[in-house]
């Protein structure tokens, strides 16, 4: 990712013998998974019904807001280093290293959704879906 402007903060990453590019590359994955896990989690937080159900939507509620505010949080970070967030959203989410969301997989047997959420976020939020 190449730098668009040269600002005080990659000098001060620098100084710090912190490899910048490589810092970007990892702050821009890592805003990938939390877009997409928010995204996952909004369509989850639809199909949440019932007695049940219902106590789940709070706890997506806040993994949504949560991711959503990692996030918001990493993207001025990415810019102030000089990075950018790919213009392809395509591209954007094949960063995430995780599954396309889609409503029809959600609720596998197995649980493979809320692995995957705890494996890209590592929020303690996650631990409960
Ligand atoms: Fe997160």
């Amino acid at each position: 990712m190449a730098h668009k402007t040269k600002t005080v903060a990659p000098q001060m990453v620098e100084r710090a013998s912190v490899d910048v590019e490589k810092l970007l590359d990892l702050l821009v994955r890592n805003a990938a998974a939390e877009l997409t896990t928010y995204y996952y989690y909004t369509i989850l937080r639809t199909s949440l019904i019932g007695f049940e159900g219902e106590g789940l939507r709070e706890i997506a509620e806040d993994a949504r807001i949560e991711d959503r505010n990692h996030f918001e949080a990493l993207v001025p970070r990415i810019y102030e280093l000089g990075g950018e967030l790919p213009a392809s959203m395509v591209d954007f989410h094949n960063l995430s290293a995780r599954p396309a969301a889609s409503r029809s997989n959600q609720h596998d047997r197995y649980g493979h959704h809320a692995a995957q959420s705890r494996a890209v976020c590592g929020s303690r939020v996650h631990e409960y879906l």
